[in-house]
């Protein structure tokens, strides 16, 4: 660097030269920006996805999604507790189903003593002051991987809705806190919430996955979960397409009609417009989900070095609060929470 530093504005000078209205004097320490901050994230905005498989004192790393692991249940017990303690509120679980366990009619969803049910039940016996969210959607256990139920080749709506009421009925029957229905079929909310209360489970939650998209961004999820080479086709006929914004608030308007709880946009980051719309038009509890091709492209930036993984990982967790949102379900949860308390 040459040269003499810019002269200081004289005092004398004239008003007009400079600005008078200076942003950046609220900007000069770290205790002035913490003062001025508009939002803030906190372990208990995150809510923690986890695959879970068959077996015992098994963590088996998922190859797309580095610093992801599939839990065997007792190791997801322990995992929970990790949780709990970090002020995490709730962990969402995911089954990785073998293929002999899927078949056309999906009916393993609906067996109490299915992966889901009995991580469950251990995870609530167990495992004080964590709420448990259950996906309710039948891709694990469909032979075709669609989220319904398959005839024809056509994804059938009415039919797949008996396949969710008698899922939901088995996970909360197993203690299920949260039943968060991500198969995107018509009337599937106010459906689950007849038969739950009917049934005598009034306090179970129902978080709809009110704004699901049909992404490109779920390829690691489906590698997780064991479901992307079962997938006959795509899932556009039901999945939002990406171009719609005013269709994903009447999707959550019929949502919270129908007895929703919470709702939830997905995936997260590429739609924080979404988000953004369904909290200023409804102010309800919303989330949203950093889905797992989020999460991958992330932490592959960061392994080639061209990112830093906590600046990346706090960064785009606080746009979701920026934009409105009451929670974040991400892959992060417990490395951001780690990281909160560590200050
Ligand atoms: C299943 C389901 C999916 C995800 C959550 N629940 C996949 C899909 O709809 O194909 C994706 C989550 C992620 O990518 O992290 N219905």
């Amino acid at each position: 660097v040459t040269g003499e530093a810019p002269a200081r504005p004289a005092a004398a000078g004239k008003r007009g030269d400079y600005p008078t209205v200076r942003l950046r004097r609220n900007r000069t320490d770290d205790w002035t920006r913490r003062m001025v901050a508009e939002n803030h994230l906190a372990p208990a905005d995150l809510l923690w996805p986890v695959f879970v498989q068959e077996g015992t004192d098994a963590a088996d790393p998922v190859g797309s999604m580095p610093g992801v692991e599939r839990l065997s249940v007792d190791r997801l017990v322990e995992a929970a507790g990790r949780a709990a303690e970090l002020g995490i509120p709730a962990i969402a679980l995911f089954p990785h189903v073998p293929a002999e366990r899927k078949t056309a009619d999906c009916a393993e969803a609906w067996n109490p003593e299915n992966l889901v049910c009995k991580a469950v039940r251990e995870v609530k016996r167990q495992v004080s002051d964590i709420g448990v969210i259950c996906d309710v959607a039948l891709d694990p256990y469909n032979a075709l991987g669609h989220d319904g139920l398959v005839a024809d080749g056509r994804v059938l709506n009415d039919e797949t809705l008996h396949a969710l009421i008698r899922q939901s009925l088995a996970q909360a029957e197993a203690g299920c806190d949260i039943i968060a229905p991500s198969d995107m079929m018509d009337g599937r909310v106010g459906a689950i919430r007849e038969a739950l209360d009917a049934a005598g489970y009034q306090e179970v939650k129902i978080m709809s996955y009110a704004a699901k998209y049909a992404s490109g961004f779920y390829g690691p999820f489906r590698d997780a979960v064991g479901s992307g080479g079962f997938l006959a086709g795509d899932k556009k006929t039901y999945q939002m397409d990406p171009a719609n914004s005013d269709e994903a608030l009447r999707e959550v308007m019929l949502d919270l009609r129908e007895g929703a709880d919470m709702v939830m946009v997905k995936p997260g980051m590429p739609y924080l417009d979404i988000v953004h719309r369904v909290k200023e038009a409804f102010r309800v509890p919303t989330f949203a989900y950093q889905v797992s091709g989020e999460y991958a492209m992330l932490k592959a930036a960061v392994e080639r070095g061209w990112l830093d993984n906590d600046k990346v990982m706090l960064e785009s967790l606080l746009s979701f609060k920026r934009a409105g949102a009451d929670g974040v379900l991400t892959y992060f949860a417990v490395e951001a929470a780690e990281r909160l308390k560590a200050g």
